[in-house]
């Protein structure tokens, strides 16, 4: 029997690295993520369209595979199973571009595993076993990545408490514009921590700050005023520069967006490289978007609100 498991990458519109110290974050599942598919078997066997493969007959673990071949050996232990699994891993995210891609692949990797043995998780157990994966990843991460990989959609993400998943009146479009340029999110977020050292007081007002505007922008979501949100969006961009991830790269994509006609536009993800979202007015997503691709900006459009992890068995 072979299974198929499907998980989203993300954006975050508000809160990045803030989440990582206590605030809400407000991120959304996008139309790029990674396919799983999974057949139970004798050992386990991973093979990445991109990096290669990996079989647990061999020995040594190419650090790539790490992350996932944990995932999985949790997932079997969770579930009880002796058997194993072949996974073939397709993704058409970009890896350290601040899209979730390997939360995407650790949860289509974890739901998959599952189904193929015949069990089926919750979806809270799908983030506690990919967990195991991001953690080897990035070190301490917040989970916000996982939890929208998971449930999709748009979420108010807090370490800690179930995600609040946020219902649009009206669909919304963000433009999502890549810098090409690779990042490790854990170097930025020890970089972005730096100032809680140096100044504690200001980092925790900060820390407040961001919070109360991510409440604000999720408001500003539901009901579709594209002024205040793109108002608080330029303000966190400013805001995570003066933390030192934001680079000119990304200052100058968010620059041509701004000139293109969009009300805001900030980085998302971890920074030091990666994708810049940018708000358009309402109805303009398409202009503005061919706009930035004639200045050679690779440039697309996120619809929200999108699915979280879905699997399902292949017709036979
Ligand atoms: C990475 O997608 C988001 C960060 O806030 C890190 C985290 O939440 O774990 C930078």
């Amino acid at each position: 029997m072979k299974i198929f498991a499907r998980a989203p990458g993300k954006v975050i519109i508000t809160g990045e690295h803030f989440v990582v110290h206590g605030s809400l974050a407000l991120a959304a599942a996008i139309d790029k993520g990674v396919l799983v598919e999974a057949e139970a078997f004798e050992d386990i066997e991973i093979i990445s369209k991109t990096f290669g493969s990996f079989s647990s007959k061999n020995g040594k673990v190419p650090p790539f595979f790490e992350p996932t071949l944990e995932a999985i050996r949790a997932t079997l232990k969770f579930i009880g199973e002796k058997k194993g699994v072949k996974l073939i891993i397709d993704s058409n995210l970009p890896i350290s571009s601040g899209l979730g891609s390997s939360s995407a692949i650790a949860v289509a990797t974890v739901a998959a595993t599952a189904s193929a043995l015949n069990h089926k998780l919750s979806l809270e157990e799908i983030v506690d076993l990919a967990m195991v994966s991001e953690r080897i990843t990035h070190g301490k991460p917040s989970g916000i990545d996982v939890n929208v990989a998971v449930y999709g959609g748009v979420i108010l993400y807090k370490i800690g408490e179930k995600p609040k998943q946020i219902k649009l009146n009206e669909d919304i479009d963000f433009l999502l514009c890549c810098s090409g340029i690779k990042h490790r999110t854990f170097e930025m977020v020890s970089k972005f921590s730096e100032m809680k050292e140096s100044y504690p007081n200001l980092f925790s007002s900060l820390v407040f700050s961001s919070n109360y505007f991510t409440k604000m922008a999720a408001r500003a979501l539901i009901n579709k005023d594209l002024t205040t949100l793109g108002s608080i969006m330029n303000f966190f961009h400013i805001v995570l520069s003066r933390f030192g991830v934001s680079i000119k790269e990304l200052d100058n994509i968010i620059e041509k967006a701004l000139e293109a006609g969009c009300i805001g536009a900030k980085l998302t993800g971890a920074g030091g490289g990666g994708c810049i979202i940018a708000l358009p007015k309402s109805g303009e997503s398409s202009i503005v978007a061919n706009r930035l691709k004639k200045e050679g900006i690779d440039t697309s459009i996120v619809k929200l609100p999108l699915e979280g992890v879905k699997v399902w068995q292949e017709k036979s």
